[in-house]
């Protein structure tokens, strides 16, 4: 973990995001790549009205492969060791070769804005010994 302050950054406006469509976005840098997905359904740490968005790191977490998400099967796939994700639990490993749970974005909703923002993230993004670097 760190103690440098994580960026408030508007990843969409909820509007924007379309029922299990991933919106791409980086966070907490340029070279941190993120996906924000709105599940139409509340989940675990689901933000907005309806609690459904949720947001994860990409980058695999047994070796920093970007993860797939899989529309039908509503998880997140790696294509290099098959290791599986669920977005609907916090960002779970179901199966594979990692050992940690891809980490979690973080999100808050500004509702005057119709936003969802990106405040900081739970878990350690693949390859760096901070998240803020
Ligand atoms: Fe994803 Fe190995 S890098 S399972």
């Amino acid at each position: 973990s760190t103690t440098l302050p994580y960026p408030r950054d508007v990843v969409a406006k909820l509007g924007e995001l379309t029922v299990n469509d991933p919106l791409y976005f980086n966070y907490p840098d340029d070279r941190s790549p993120c996906v924000a997905i709105r599940k139409g359904r509340e989940v675990k740490g689901g933000v907005g009205p309806d609690r459904d968005v949720v947001a994860y790191s990409t980058q695999c977490t047994h070796m920093g492969c970007p993860v797939n998400y899989d529309k039908e099967a509503e998880t997140f796939k790696c294509p290099c060791h098959y290791s599986i994700f669920d977005p609907d639990n916090a960002g779970q490993m179901v199966i594979g070769q990692a050992t940690e749970n891809l980490p979690r974005i973080i999100l808050e909703y500004d509702e005057a804005e119709d936003a969802i923002l990106a405040v900081s993230v739970d878990g350690l993004i693949y390859g760096r010994q901070a998240n803020i670097i």
